[in-house]
């Protein structure tokens, strides 16, 4: 079953933690062995934050951002009114032309595991021989941060209502699957980790920051008495798994993992 969005995107929110999403935007574009690719995609663009950094990198490259949001687009056209912004859904997307370089950062966990691989075959079979297809995703399953989220999801008067939706983002692979995956169409398959640790004003800030992404599934559907008794009771649980720093601030690891391949 498809993750239930039931509500657009906000970039608005999404943007309130912009420096922080963007920093792993240029820690993966930075092993990106390309000196001047003709042709990028940017997969799963958001408000441009990812599409900008490219088109600084690549100024002469023809570029272009895909998302399914239209609240997304609308704020990256606005962003950058000389890019190429195109509507599509990553299940299915295919570029108009082969691509050097495929990009696509914070997206790939947002597909269901059964349409990840099939996916990114897809768009790998459609590069040209030496073209870099390169992701990163959050690697968050087992944080507090997530777990919360649906250890809260399963006591409450929302209970009921969240059960059937399947809200939480399946984990993601392994880097051995993603390996074997992968491997077949390329040349090699870089894959690491990094854990940031972001040092954020309180607890609450940890629920506005996954309001902006993951938490969207859980509460979209709920009426706003329910939403409202949710978030109390996740920040609840989240004030007490993170405790404060001696500064009254608290941190937030974030696991992230990044993968750069060539094709074959
Ligand atoms: C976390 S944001 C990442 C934005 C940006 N790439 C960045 O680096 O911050 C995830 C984006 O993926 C988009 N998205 C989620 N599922 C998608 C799908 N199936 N097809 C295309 N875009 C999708 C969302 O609309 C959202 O803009």
């Amino acid at each position: 079953m498809a993750i239930s969005q039931s509500s657009d995107w906000s970039a608005t929110q999404y943007l309130k933690f912009g420096d922080e999403r963007t920093r792993a935007v240029r820690d993966l574009l930075a092993q990106i062995p390309l000196q001047s690719p003709k042709r990028i995609v940017d997969l799963g663009c958001g408000p441009g934050n990812s599409t900008e950094v490219l088109a600084n990198r690549y100024p002469q490259a023809r570029l272009t951002g895909m998302d399914s949001s239209p609240n997304m687009l609308e704020k990256a056209r606005a962003t950058l009114p000389n890019v190429e912004f195109v509507q599509g859904d990553l299940s299915s997307y295919v570029p108009d032309e082969p691509a050097d370089l495929l990009f696509s950062n914070a997206v790939f966990h947002w597909l269901r595991d059964a349409e990840r691989f099939p996916a990114m075959t897809r768009l790998i079979e459609s590069q040209p021989s030496g073209g870099i297809f390169a992701f990163q995703v959050p690697d968050n399953f087992l944080e507090p941060s997530h777990t919360l989220m649906r250890e809260t999801a399963a006591e409450g008067p929302w209970a009921d209502t969240l059960k059937d939706l399947n809200p939480a983002l399946d984990p993601m692979a392994s880097p051995q699957r993603i390996y074997n995956e992968l491997k077949p169409l390329c040349t090699s398959v870089n894959i690491w980790h990094s854990h940031y640790h972001h040092v954020l004003e309180g607890p609450e800030a940890i629920v506005e920051w996954v309001k902006g992404t993951g938490l969207q599934p859980f509460i979209n559907p709920l009426s706003s008495e329910l939403k409202e008794g949710y978030l109390k009771a996740y920040l609840g649980r989240i004030s007490q798994a993170y405790p404060r720093l001696n500064d009254g601030k608290v941190m937030l690891r974030y696991p992230r993992l990044f993968v750069v391949a060539v094709r074959a």
